[in-house]
């Protein structure tokens, strides 16, 4: 089961759903209620939840959801305060399986600014075995982050 925060018009819906198995789960989560309506009526295929990332935990225990095997977060990271940023982050730490794997995007432009260097800082100390790889075909060339849960102290 993988969870997507921050689907828009579902880009990375489409590619998740591509590559994944079709009996694979999919939960998109998008805060514009429009964007969301529009998403799930073009993709049958995908459980679309218009809501906010923040209350992540809280919807995976509304649906009984299982951990996740990934979650895969395209959110404005760089234009997000520490402290919700942290909100974000926590909330995906909790639903993911613990050999689950956090994928997300940050424009390379953003690590010039104070609040993507503290983003990338964020990730390292809440998941483990952060990689960093680089979207060129990225709209604004992107650093893509791979991390894993941390182990249970
Ligand atoms: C940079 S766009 C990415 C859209 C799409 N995934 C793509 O790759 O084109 C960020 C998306 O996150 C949504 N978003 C922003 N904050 C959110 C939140 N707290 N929870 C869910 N979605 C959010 C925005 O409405 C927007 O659709």
């Amino acid at each position: 089961m993988v969870i997507e925060l921050g689907a828009g018009t579902g880009p990375v819906t489409q590619a998740l759903r591509d590559g994944l198995m079709a009996e694979s789960r999919i939960i998109a989560v998008e805060v514009d209620r429009h964007l969301a309506a529009a998403l799930q009526a073009q993709r049958p295929d995908v459980e679309v939840v218009a809501a906010d990332s923040a209350l992540l935990p809280q919807l995976a225990a509304a649906r009984g959801l299982p951990p996740a095997d990934a979650v895969v977060a395209t959110l404005p990271w760089a234009l997000l305060a520490p402290a919700r940023r942290e909100v974000l982050l926590t909330g995906i730490g909790v639903v993911l399986a613990r050999d689950g794997t956090f994928v997300t995007l940050l424009t390379l432009a953003s690590l010039c600014r104070r609040t993507g260097r503290g983003f990338l800082r964020q990730v390292r100390s809440r998941f483990r075995d952060l990689r960093l790889g680089i979207a060129w075909r990225h709209i604004t060339p992107a650093l893509v982050l791979t991390a894993h849960a941390p182990s249970p102290p």
